[in-house]
């Protein structure tokens, strides 16, 4: 069994190609009635957000028991994962899970501010490459745990630094509707956090449980969901060309429809 969180589809993607019994994070928190999972392996498949998992990943490994002789996590990243390694198996202790497995995995950048992704989506990140590697590990029980090295950690302690100059000093509730809304809902539903609701033909958001993930960015048909910082291409959104949308509604939608 393999939990996986994502906005646009890379973690699901790698979560599918470890094990193809894939349960949604976001909908397993939703549900809130499952609280503990059995099975040989356990894996935990998500796209680091500052070195972080995303905030539900985070409330999932401490809240849910994970009964498993082998539990493997892969953070899913697109440039720099500094410290996620620390900061993961930190919260895995905190609430008694001792992971047997971290390791990185290279994919797609989809954090819009930093990059034009119609430009990074021609990088060549070797992702099946690295998946099979990972999948002969996790095959062979292998136990390995990413080793974080203090330029690691001092990377961590830059992007912190970059986080305070953000509008709310943090990556949630970083984008706004603007007046392309045609009021279609699809950011609705791909929202992780259930943030959005569509009232008079167009989205509005309440921030508090924004992850931060840009789903609703990458998804809007318009490209009516924009961010409150520059970015280098407004134009150009992104999902795993392997993943369909309906696999991202199916994922993270909180609302009814
Ligand atoms: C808000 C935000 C913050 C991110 N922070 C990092 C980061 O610190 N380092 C990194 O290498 N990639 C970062 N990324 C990129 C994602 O981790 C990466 O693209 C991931 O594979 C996306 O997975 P998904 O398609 O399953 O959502 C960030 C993306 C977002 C949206």
């Amino acid at each position: 069994m393999v939990f996986y969180f994502t906005a646009t589809g890379n973690s699901l993607y790698a979560a599918r190609q470890l094990d193809p019994n894939t349960m949604s994070i976001p909908q397993v928190m939703r549900c809130g009635c499952l609280r503990r999972f059995s099975d040989e392996t356990i894996g935990v498949v998500y796209p680091i957000y500052g070195h972080r998992p995303p905030e539900l990943v985070q409330r999932f490994l401490r809240e849910v028991a994970l009964d498993t002789p082998y539990l493997y996590i892969i953070p899913t990243y697109g440039r720099r994962y500094a410290n996620a390694v620390d900061l993961v198996a930190d919260i895995c202790r905190a609430s008694g899970k001792e992971p047997a497995y971290i390791n990185c995995l290279l994919m797609a950048d989809n954090y819009l501010p930093a990059f034009d992704m119609d430009e990074e989506i021609k990088l060549e990140k070797h992702v099946d490459e690295q998946l099979a590697a990972i999948k002969a590990d996790i095959g062979a029980r292998k136990r390995y745990i990413q080793p974080v090295t203090d330029a690691d950690r001092q990377a961590h302690e830059q992007f912190l630094a970059y986080e305070q100059e953000l509008p709310d000093k943090q990556l949630g509730g970083l984008v706004y509707a603007t007046d392309k809304c045609i009021g279609c809902g699809v950011c609705a539903r791909v929202c992780p956090g259930g943030c959005i609701r569509v009232e008079d033909s167009k989205a509005h958001f309440d921030y508090t449980h924004c992850q931060g993930c840009l789903a609703c960015a990458h998804a809007c048909t318009q490209k009516a969901i924009v961010l409150k910082i520059p970015e280098p291409n407004p134009n150009a959104r992104y999902r795993n060309e392997h993943i369909t949308l309906k696999d991202i509604v199916y994922a993270n939608n909180q609302t009814r429809n």
